[in-house]
């Protein structure tokens, strides 16, 4: 596979979004095809899970059935979009992915941790990423931000204590897999934290420039 494939992690409101905006514009100033997509979703089978899993009147979801919707959306992502891409030779930016699965459903859920990898493994053939972002802040930090721009849904509205346990796996999973995953401070500003990503992705994309337009 000749392409790059990233992703991005960190709460609801930390600046994924965001960040795969300005990182897409850099990649094009080069020349390079991006292909965007997010989790769950990106699918036509994927986006009509990620119906299911944020509407705010499913509420009552178990956390099994909740992984398991989850892994299905990941398993037709990876072969409908993320390997066909890579295999172009192009660069693959997602919003969220596996540790994503690790940090809400195993430290957020409570779902026994030495099953979740075996079935990330299931869903991504065994892909990972190239490079993972993770955006860090403070969870009460990411609602405010959220709440200023619409309301919550139904991940969202959980209990700050959830959201906390989230980000400290977050920080786990990245302590043991830090080649790959760079934590970044998301409490900077955008163009702060768009400069530390680009930065370190010159390793991989040596000419890849700052987004001229952000
Ligand atoms: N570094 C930042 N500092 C302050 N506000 C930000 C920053 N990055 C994004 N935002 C704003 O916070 C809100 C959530 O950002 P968004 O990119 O949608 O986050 P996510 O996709 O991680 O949920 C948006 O209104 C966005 O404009
Ligand atoms: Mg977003």
């Amino acid at each position: 596979m000749t392409g790059i494939f990233i992703t991005f992690e960190g709460a609801d409101g930390a600046g994924k979004t965001t960040q795969l905006d300005m990182l897409t514009t850099s990649f094009q100033m080069i020349g390079q095809e991006v292909i965007r997509t997010r989790e769950p979703g990106g699918t036509v089978i994927g986006e009509a899970i990620r119906h299911l899993l944020l509407d705010p009147s499913m509420g009552s979801m178990g956390a099994e059935t909740e992984i398991f919707l989850y892994e299905a959306a990941r398993a037709q992502l990876v072969r409908e979009v993320i390997k066909p891409a890579l295999l172009k030779g192009q660069v693959v930016l997602c919003d969220r992915f596996t540790d994503s699965t690790m940090a809400y459903q195993g430290f957020g859920r409570g779902l026994e941790r030495a099953m979740i990898d075996p079935l990330n493994d299931l869903a991504t053939g065994g892909m990972k990423p190239h490079r993972t972002f993770l955006l860090d802040l403070d969870p009460q930090v990411g609602l405010q931000r959220l709440q200023a721009k619409r309301g919550a849904d139904r991940l969202e509205q959980e209990n700050l204590l959830f959201h906390q346990r989230v980000r400290e796996g977050f920080l786990t999973i990245a302590q043991k897999d830090n080649n790959r995953i760079k934590v970044i401070s998301a409490d900077g500003s955008a163009v702060a934290v768009h400069q530390a990503i680009v930065e370190s992705l010159r390793e991989l994309s040596p000419t890849l420039p700052f987004c001229s337009t952000c």
